[in-house]
């Protein structure tokens, strides 16, 4: 029988690793439930496709985007906000899938947060070249709740700073399966993620598709 841990197997369940007083890389921690995460996220899509939204300033994002749930974030001239429909279709959001909301909750309660009911997925698309500069999540109501971010396809590098936007930040690599939650004094610190690399991802391709997943209302 085998007993030691084998580390080179990526379903064994890895340690988590503390980037923050209350924020947490669980890796791996998804990868039992992509299977099934997979199919509910072609039904998002299928129904709200990813789009390139503009900014305040009136320049087209290099992300896709789409949403799930009972609120999506969007952005357009007037500002970010959160809203019950999808602009594009004038309809709410495709429903949150529950494998989403399982897994944000189990991996919210591991990084110290008990109770987490998100009522947004902002699901993200980054082809090779796109990166996402540093900001804040504050479009949301309540930073007592955390976000639970969830990374599918190709590794890309995310930064993790501080409370100011010049604070020297931290890399952290997120993989398929990977989970990151931060909450508590690091819901409000400033993140990014550096351009993704070229490759292609054996399930994915050559995508990344990050979720995250907040309490909005
Ligand atoms: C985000 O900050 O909204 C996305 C982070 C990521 O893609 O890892
Ligand atoms: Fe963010």
């Amino acid at each position: 029988m085998q007993t030691e841990l084998d580390l080179f197997d990526p379903q064994s369940p890895q340690q988590p690793q503390w980037v923050g007083p209350h924020a947490v890389l669980l890796p791996g921690f998804a990868l039992p439930q992509v299977e099934a995460m997979l199919p509910a996220l072609r039904q998002v899509v299928a129904s709200a496709p990813f789009r390139h939204m503009l900014t305040p300033g009136g320049l087209k994002m290099a992300v896709g985007l789409t949403n799930c749930g009972a609120l999506g974030w969007v952005s357009d001239r007037q500002g970010y906000r959160y809203s019950p429909v999808d602009p594009l279709s004038n309809r709410p959001w495709p429903a949150m899938p529950e494998v989403l909301l399982d897994l944000a909750g189990h991996a919210a309660a591991l990084a110290g947060f008990a109770d987490f009911s998100p009522d947004a997925c902002l699901v993200n698309c980054y082809r090779p070249g796109n990166r996402l500069s540093l900001h804040q999540d504050r479009d949301e109501q309540d930073f007592s709740q955390p976000i639970v971010s969830v990374s599918l396809g190709l590794p890309a590098v995310f930064l993790l700073g501080g409370h100011r936007r010049n604070e020297p930040t931290q890399r952290i690599g997120l993989r398929h399966g990977d989970v990151l939650v931060w909450g508590g004094e690091d819901r409000l610190r400033f993140h990014g993620v550096l351009p993704l690399k070229p490759g292609a991802h054996p399930v994915l391709g050559s995508l990344r598709i990050n979720l995250t997943l907040r309490k909005a209302g």
